[in-house]
């Protein structure tokens, strides 16, 4: 993994590195197959649930193996060189190990003009996400269904109790450093009854965990009986469904982080106590270099407002976890400029931290500044502000120990005996000699009892 974690969280903001590779249990011999690499974020993950979906009107099943499968299926990432490295190297691994199969090539780096110059001789088929109903023609198949929205399919859901659910995609902000506003394009909002259609369906499935997602969720907008609604108003939809179930959103950009949200956030029961809200830098000059569009005092006025909401609506519930985005070594960056960043964590006491040392970005603004900050310094600023995640997280899981919190059992750690759990906090707590998989997917109680290097141990309770 890219990302430096500290405790072991749910991390469904984390760029997935290693890849999901979904597999299949029930492999038809006589059927073409395909296999899915998912690099990148939770959108990905979630494209690649309705690339499945997709392919399986077709007649199309899962493969246990990228060995056997007709079609491998990239979908990519570029928001650092490492993601987009990781398909130099697969691509002719993929080629070495299953001479027969079709490369298609989707996701972020689709459209890249330098990439597609780079491996257009060992890919098929270039497959932007947005022309997902392309794909059939591609493969010379006959149109079994149009899709005039890619995200009109109906998922193959990877899991069975907690679902991505994309509210929208794209990106108009353009922050300097950044890929995404080039790589998805501009915002585009799903409408208010397609969302919550889709999050009924999986309440009805018996789905306990909704996570909505968008490059910018709050800055969602659209039309719903006459009525324009924001994302305050959408979650507060969402919110208000029939069935009980766990909320959460990613990813809040903090300029559009309005009061109307906030208070939204901390009064809806099922929104989850954790806000994940990217603050990338502590300097302002960095903030204005980065085109971030607004300031450090700001953003921890943010970060007061949301603990205070969160403390007056609910009083009895755990701290809401705070979590964030850094970048380090951003061109020009000077050390005076990193020690507010420094401030900023020892101030904000993080529970987790996604820390990236900046690389320069093919077509960004910030890819033509000089990236003057050394790959030795990056990681020094990087360490130092996890050292100091470290101590805050420490302190942060202290008033966890001896309290009774609603779980999800998530999955069974077979090597170690233990179930693990997560909690609305989205930490995770592990269950020493629980083993019943009848229980993965359903709520329950846990008692903290200890904290260990893992995070928490605890006991089923009632
Ligand atoms: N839309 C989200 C984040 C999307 S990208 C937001 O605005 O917060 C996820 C994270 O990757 C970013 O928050 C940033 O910290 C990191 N990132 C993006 N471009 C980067 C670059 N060029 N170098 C290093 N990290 C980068
Ligand atoms: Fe990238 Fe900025 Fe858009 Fe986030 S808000 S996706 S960091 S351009
Ligand atoms: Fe990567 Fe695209 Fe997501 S660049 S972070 S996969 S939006």
């Amino acid at each position: 993994m890219l990302e430096k974690k500290i405790g072991l969280f749910f991390s469904y903001n984390s760029i997935i590195i290693s890849g999901i590779e979904l597999r299949n249990n029930i492999r038809k011999m006589d059927r073409k197959t395909y296999y899915i690499i998912t690099i990148g974020c939770q959108m990905n993950k979630s494209d690649s649930e309705r690339i499945a979906a997709y392919l399986e009107e077709y007649g199309f099943s899962l493969s246990e193996k990228r060995e056997e499968a007709d079609l491998v299926i990239l979908v990519t990432c570029g928001i650092r060189q490492s993601a987009e490295d990781r398909i130099y190297g697969l691509i002719p691994q993929i080629k070495r190990d299953n001479k027969n199969a079709k490369i298609i090539l989707t996701g972020c780096l689709s459209e890249r003009p330098d990439v597609i110059k780079r491996v257009k001789d060992r890919v098929d088929i270039w497959l932007p996400i947005k022309e997902l109903d392309s794909l059939a023609d591609k493969l010379g198949l006959q149109k079994i269904n149009e899709y005039s929205d890619y995200l009109d399919v109906v998922p193959r859901y990877e899991s069975s109790f907690s679902a991505f659910v994309p509210i929208g995609n794209g990106c108009n902000n353009f922050c300097s450093y950044c890929v995404v506003p080039y790589a998805r394009g501009r915002e585009v909002y799903r409408e208010v009854e397609t969302i919550i259609g889709e999050v009924e369906d999986l309440i009805k499935a018996g789905y306990k965990e909704i996570t909505l997602i968008a490059q910018n969720v709050n800055s969602y907008f659209a039309e719903f009986n006459g009525k324009n609604i924001d994302f305050a108003d959408l979650l507060k939809m969402v919110n208000d469904l029939d069935g009980y179930f766990w909320l959460r959103f990613a990813t809040s950009h903090p300029k559009d982080m309005s009061t109307k949200l906030i208070q939204t956030i901390a009064r809806c029961k099922k929104v989850c106590e954790h806000v994940h809200l990217p603050a990338q830098a502590g300097d302002n000059d960095v903030l204005k270099a980065m085109n971030r569009r607004y300031t450090i005092e700001h953003y921890k006025g943010l970060i007061n407002k949301i603990c205070e909401e969160f403390k007056e609506q609910k009083p009895d519930a755990l701290p809401v976890s705070l979590t964030t985005d850094i970048i380090v070594g951003f061109p020009g960056e000077i050390e005076e400029q990193f020690e507010k960043t420094v401030e900023l964590f020892k101030e904000v006491k993080y529970d987790v931290a996604y820390v990236a040392q900046y690389s320069p970005r093919y077509g960004t603004v910030s890819a033509k500044m000089e990236d003057n900050v050394s790959a030795e310094e990056k990681k020094r600023r990087e360490d130092k502000l996890m050292c100091i995640l470290e101590k805050t997280l420490a302190e942060n899981n202290k008033p966890y120990l001896g309290k009774k919190v609603e779980v999800i059992f998530e999955s069974i750690d077979k090597k170690h005996g233990n179930m693990i759990a997560k909690m609305r906090t989205a930490k995770i707590v592990k269950l020493p000699n629980v083993n019943d998989e009848k229980l993965i997917g359903k709520f329950g109680k846990v008692k903290i009892n200890k904290i260990d290097d893992f995070g928490f141990v605890g006991e089923i309770v009632n």
